[in-house]
């Protein structure tokens, strides 16, 4: 492979994320000292489903390094309304552009399209699959706010089957001391691959259908929103909607230090009554996204270079896993 891309946290090891939470801590600590780092290079942001978070941090994020994004738009005004194939769209983007970040609807489309580029690619999120710059800013909060990933209880719940982020998550934190609880409904249990996954690397884990009884034992609970876009029959998604919502009240049997973290949009999983409790941190978490994906970025661009010969620091070319 030529470049250096993040399709999966599947192949990021510990040394490689550390690399990357490391460096966003220096940058958030001095953010002046590289707001011209990057002066030359631009961003392609393609995004094939809706964002707000992502799509607008990766464009803060090179800013402030100096660079600049080129976006896509909607597919609506692309020619992918022509029938231009993601493959052709992908090709000439990164002859526009020194990166490029990609969301699609479609699993395995970041991986698919990353064979077609001749710049790094970043999987932005692919359906169902991966959230890998997501599951960073997950990562570098759960240090910043619970002091440390080794030796964490992490509980993550609600949609489970569908939630990119949770995939990516539970994978990243195989390769710390962590102990992961998954808390939903039977019918939005992880899926049997992700599970096979963490089986096959030891991961400790434990699955619930209810917080309780798990909620005390939890140094971070990561809660997510139901994917009602991912249900293929809205029957299904009426019937667990809802279920797995917290308020303040909720939280009274939680530790004093459980963090509470959402990749967020929210729609009712978090009542707004939580956010006023010492246990929200999911707007920090958010804000967390700008230093962690210039971080990533600064990485990438380092290894495009050459990296002093060495080889590139992050994601399936140079960072992967030795297994
Ligand atoms: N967390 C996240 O991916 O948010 P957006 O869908 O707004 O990018």
């Amino acid at each position: 492979m030529d470049h250096d891309h993040v399709i999966s946290t599947r192949e990021l090891s510990r040394a490689a994320i550390e690399r990357v939470l490391d460096r966003a801590a220096e940058i958030a600590a001095d953010p002046g000292a590289v707001a011209d780092r990057h002066a030359d290079r631009v961003l392609g942001l393609c995004f094939f489903e809706p964002s707000t978070r992502t799509r607008m941090s990766f464009e803060a994020a090179i800013k402030r390094l100096g660079g600049d994004a080129i976006d896509m738009g909607g597919v609506d005004s692309s020619s992918v309304t022509k029938g231009e194939s993601l493959a052709d769209t992908v090709r000439v983007l990164s002859g526009y552009a020194d990166a490029l970040v990609l969301r699609h609807p479609s699993e395995g489309a970041a991986r698919m399209a990353s064979e077609f580029v001749s710049v790094p690619l970043i999987n932005a999120g692919d359906g169902a699959g991966q959230h890998p710059s997501q599951t960073l800013l997950d990562l570098y909060s759960m240090r910043e706010f619970a002091g440390g990933l080794d030796g964490l209880t992490v509980g993550i719940m609600g949609d489970l089957k569908y939630g990119r982020t949770v995939h990516s998550l539970a994978a990243a934190l195989t390769e710390f001391d962590a102990r992961q609880h998954f808390v939903s409904p039977e019918s939005l249990r992880l899926p049997r691959g992700v599970r096979y996954d963490l089986h096959e690397s030891g991961a400790r884990v434990r699955e619930h259908e209810s917080l309780e009884g798990v909620l005390g034992e939890l140094d971070v609970l990561y809660v997510t929103r139901i994917q009602r876009e991912r249900f293929p029959d809205e029957n299904e998604y009426r019937k667990v909607a809802g279920e797995y919502r917290i308020d303040a009240a909720t939280l009274e049997d939680a530790r004093a230090e459980c963090v509470v973290l959402h990749p967020l949009p929210r729609v009712d999983e978090i009542a707004p009554d939580v956010d006023d409790t010492p246990h929200a941190a999911y707007f920090e978490q958010a804000h967390n996204g700008v230093p962690v994906r210039m971080a990533l970025l600064d990485l990438l661009f380092d290894g495009a270079n050459g990296g002093n010969g060495e080889q590139s620091p992050i994601g399936s070319a140079g960072g992967g896993r030795d297994r």
